[in-house]
């Protein structure tokens, strides 16, 4: 198992694909590293491009307001991508692109064993949860797999184009909350 700190010099180093040319610097996961929820969104945006951390941008105030609401701090969680580079222009990342960083995500996941992982938007939910998975009728959903509980939620910045979806997406944040309720009773039964 790598430190996150022998993790964070691996990205740093890495040229597993052309995002590695591109890129101002990667963005490795902040927060706790003995965090109950990790979050995991698709890849950094232009601002996290050039700070280095995840989301600094307009997205980060929106998930701060969703970490509020269930109360919650980012001391309290862990935040990554599924790919550590920023794609240019902002696109999707690209299938490659996801599959060549994908190692640096289970480092991270091995590292935190966290019960909770909730995938923020589309593309995380596709490719954490499931390939068809559908976040307008399925946010909020829960699936147990290989030991972890897993959710997806809309992505912060979905959140931005259409604030209509704050209030549910607050409603998702309060199920995370119950869901880890729901794990720490089931240890103790009695
Ligand atoms: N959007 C993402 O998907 N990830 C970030 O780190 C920032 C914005």
């Amino acid at each position: 198992m790598y430190t996150h700190q022998e993790l964070e010099t691996m990205i740093q180093q890495c040229s597993r694909c052309p995002l590695s040319q591109s890129r101002k610097q990667p963005v490795i996961g902040r927060g706790s590293l003995k965090a109950d929820i990790m979050f995991v969104a698709e890849a950094p945006g232009a601002q996290e491009d050039v700070q280095g951390i995840p989301f600094v941008g307009p997205a980060g105030r929106v998930l701060d307001i969703l970490l509020a609401s269930a109360g919650l701090t980012r001391q309290d969680v862990y935040i990554t991508n599924i790919i550590k580079c920023h794609p240019p222009g902002n696109r999707d990342p690209k299938p490659e692109e996801q599959e060549a960083c994908i190692p640096f995500l289970r480092a991270e996941t091995t590292l935190l064993r966290p019960p909770v992982i909730v995938c923020l938007g589309r593309i995380a939910a596709q490719k954490l949860i499931d390939p068809q998975f559908k976040i307008t009728r399925q946010h909020g959903t829960w699936v147990h797999r290989k030991g972890y509980w897993m959710t997806a939620v809309y992505h912060p910045s979905a959140i931005l184009r259409d604030p209509s979806k704050l209030e549910e997406t607050k409603k998702d944040f309060q199920s995370i909350i119950q869901k880890l309720q729901e794990i720490e009773e089931s240890k103790y039964p009695l």
